[in-house]
């Protein structure tokens, strides 16, 4: 049977630490979708068409050790606001969605536009601060001379143009559930996470 859990939310807010998490506690698959925007980004920064990669893409091409930096992202972010990449990747998306056997996606529209029949809903944000707080956190164990500063602007220009552009902008379902982490520790996102699928699985 088909189950879906949805997380969006704006960049470094913990969409994929929550999704792991719920994904290990319901032996459910998981999909960071943010991925397959940032291992288009990186084939458009060694000069391909942004199209053309997004429709060629494979797995392992989601493998590249430098996907997660700032400079991926943001090529990441002006790719994603290209309709013909997204439409490139929603067939995957959708199908991965719906597979058997349960299935949690993180991304910016999973809840609205990839998915709008999830079972449940996660909008999973934090404050700005915290955000680039854990961001630089992560990123400076790569990159010991990349600032704070850095990272504040690589979120701020990467939620602009994500809630800016007119395809599958950055937004809330209209039934997703709000999860604030600023104020909590990993496991208690988890756990709020996990009580919500849970009532919801019961229902
Ligand atoms: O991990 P972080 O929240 O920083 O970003 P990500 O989820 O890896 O996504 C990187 C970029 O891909 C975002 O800034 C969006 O522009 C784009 N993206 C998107 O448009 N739609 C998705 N479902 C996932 C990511």
């Amino acid at each position: 049977m088909a189950f879906t859990i949805a997380i969006d939310g704006p960049a470094a807010a913990g969409k994929g630490t929550i999704g792991r998490a719920l994904a290990a506690h319901f032996g459910f698959a998981h999909l960071d979708t943010g991925l397959l925007y940032r291992a288009t980004g990186r084939k458009m920064l060694q000069g391909l068409d942004p199209v053309a990669a997004a429709r060629s893409l494979r797995a392992e091409d989601l493998l590249a050790d430098d996907l997660r930096s700032s400079e991926v992202g943001q090529a990441a972010s002006r790719v994603a606001a290209i309709p013909e990449v997204r439409q490139a990747l929603l067939d995957f998306q959708r199908a991965f969605a719906r597979r058997t056997g349960g299935a949690v996606l993180d991304g910016r529209d999973i809840g609205t536009v990839i998915c709008p029949e999830a079972e449940v809903k996660f909008f999973v944000t934090a404050s700005d601060a915290e955000r680039a707080r854990r961001r630089h956190l992560e990123l400076s164990e790569k990159d010991p001379r990349l600032t704070l500063k850095e990272v504040v602007e690589d979120l701020r220009q990467r939620d602009a143009r994500d809630s800016a552009r007119a395809t599958a902008p950055l937004r809330p379902a209209k039934d997703a559930l709000l999860l604030d982490t600023s104020e909590m520790t990993i496991e208690e996102a988890v756990a709020t996470a996990v009580a919500e699928v849970e009532g919801r699985r019961g229902a």
